[in-house]
């Protein structure tokens, strides 16, 4: 997933030790860059407070990332983190991480795929899943909210998901973008969206739509990140630069073209 793996971490973790050392590092320092997702740890609070997260449960962060969200739950809740990323270099640098800020005991990083997974050593372990900004690079539904569901307690497990989802028809160009930009080759409908997870075994499904609020962080992402163009060059490089500075911007005409959704979606599993 070339629009993750771009060398993005190495650079930060270099600019914060011209100031640090490795020891001095906190969970802080690291909420600067280690949330891949919108509005960062007011959407993990909400998460918290939607599915009554309480002390010691167990939860999964189903595409982690570099392990921001885990981390963040496990300091500030106090629970148990099972984080399952895709890309193994994501995954070994959200170890690392992890390591910096001592809390390699409660949040535990796996390299998998969780479409493939072998559920049967998960079963209905997790009290929680949270997803932020994965699915979307899922087109198997199926497979995925079947190995989801298999993970979560019954009828009690919630599942937590920040995801696009298509408000209005896409254009050609945006399809295409979609699909070769943002590595997005499908988004679901909102009913559509609701009929998967109900055939799923999923139920009490609320649907928050979030375009409006993310359609206003993406466009300010982009607008900051371009007026901050010279101290981001100097940390990540000019051709990392460029790119990443091409996906915000991408991002941001989707939202602002008015067909793209976004969705925050809370569900119990009921069977
Ligand atoms: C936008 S990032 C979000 C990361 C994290 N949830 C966060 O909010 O900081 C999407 C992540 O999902 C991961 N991912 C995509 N498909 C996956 C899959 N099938 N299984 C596990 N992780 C996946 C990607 O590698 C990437 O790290």
């Amino acid at each position: 997933m070339a629009i993750y793996g771009n060398g993005r971490i190495a650079n930060e973790l270099h600019h914060l030790f011209a100031n640090k050392k490795p020891e001095q590092v906190t969970i802080y320092d690291l909420l600067e860059f280690d949330q891949m997702h919108y509005d960062g740890i007011a959407a993990l609070d909400v998460a918290v407070e939607k599915c009554q997260i309480k002390e010691h449960q167990h939860i999964v962060d189903i595409g982690s990332g570099y392990g921001g969200p885990s981390r963040y739950l496990a300091w500030k809740y106090n629970v148990n983190v099972t984080a399952i990323e895709l890309q193994e270099e994501h995954s070994n640098q959200a170890n690392e991480l992890t390591k910096y800020v001592q809390l390699g005991s409660k949040v535990r990083h796996l390299n998998a795929d969780i479409s493939a997974l072998d559920t049967r050593e998960y079963n209905e372990k997790f009290h929680v899943a949270i997803s932020l900004l994965v699915f979307l690079h899922i087109p198997n539904r199926d497979q995925l909210l079947k190995n989801v569901s298999s993970i979560l307690k019954l009828s009690i497990g919630k599942l937590f998901i920040e995801d696009w989802y298509c408000k209005y028809s896409f254009l050609p160009e945006e399809v295409k973008c979609l699909s070769e930009k943002m590595l997005c080759p499908y988004l679901p409908t909102k009913d559509e969206y609701i009929e998967q997870l109900i055939s799923a075994g999923f139920g009490d499904i609320e649907f928050i739509d979030m375009t409006e609020s993310w359609t206003t962080i993406c466009s300010k992402r982009s607008e900051d990140f371009y007026l901050n163009r010279e101290i981001e060059i100097q940390k990540h490089g000019q051709s990392v630069y460029e790119d990443l500075l091409s996906f915000y911007q991408g991002v941001d005409k989707l939202f602002k073209n008015g067909h793209l959704g976004g969705a925050r979606i809370v569900a119990t599993k009921l069977r």
